[in-house]
């Protein structure tokens, strides 16, 4: 990143049926397959979260390793030890983009980052984890256009079929990335 290009934007989130994100301020699944593809994803890259997400990890994992993390509030003076503060997402961006791998920016949630994030168009490819969940939740993945193509999927999806990994917990998920049409 030499500071004049535009970095990429991806948002990466895991979704029980019905596109349900959270519930009470949490993920209420627990998925470590899920926790692991999400540091591998985001590592050394800067992470962007507004102020309920990172409330909503526990101290003792935050701020994300090996990444700038970066907080959105309106609240001003606030405080989130370890992760920079931004007060929207256009100079949380701005900050993101001249931190260490800015080149490749990641919306971490929750579900109002997101979908600012849907809807201002920054957002080139969101990488979606689908759990094979049927849960009730107050937070939700934001809706995209069909338009958005499936890049990849792990498993590969036959035609017509839904293939799954398995958890060490039990619960059925799969990885796919959809990009943002030219
Ligand atoms: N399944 C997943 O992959 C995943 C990932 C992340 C989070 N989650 C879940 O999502 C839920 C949290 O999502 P949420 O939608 O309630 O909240 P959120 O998006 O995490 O945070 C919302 C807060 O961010 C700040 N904010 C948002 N937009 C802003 C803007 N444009 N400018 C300045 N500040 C802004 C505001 O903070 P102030 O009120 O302080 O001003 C707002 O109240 C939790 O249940 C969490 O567990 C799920």
């Amino acid at each position: 990143m030499t500071g004049s290009e535009a970095p990429e934007v991806a948002a990466i989130w895991a979704q029980a049926h019905g596109g349900v994100i959270g519930r009470g301020g949490t993920m209420p699944w627990h998925v470590p397959e899920d926790m692991a593809f999400f540091v591998e994803q985001t590592m050394g890259h800067p992470v962007i979260m507004g102020r309920r997400t990172w409330e909503s990890i526990p101290s003792a994992y935050r701020p994300f390793a090996g990444r700038t993390n970066i907080v959105i509030t309106r609240q001003a003076g606030f405080l989130a030890e370890g992760a920079l503060v931004c007060p929207d997402l256009e100079s949380a961006l701005r900050a993101a983009a001249q931190s260490p791998g800015g080149d490749l920016v990641w919306l971490a949630g929750g579900g109002q980052v997101y979908a600012e994030g849907l809807r201002s168009g920054v957002v080139d490819r969101a990488v979606i984890t689908r759990l094979d969940l049927e849960i009730d939740g107050d937070t939700h993945a934001p809706a995209l256009d069909p338009s958005w193509a499936t890049a990849w999927s792990s498993p590969e999806q036959g035609p017509g079929e839904t293939a799954w990994h398995t958890s060490r917990t039990g619960v059925r998920y799969r990885f796919e990335e959809r990009r943002r049409p030219a």
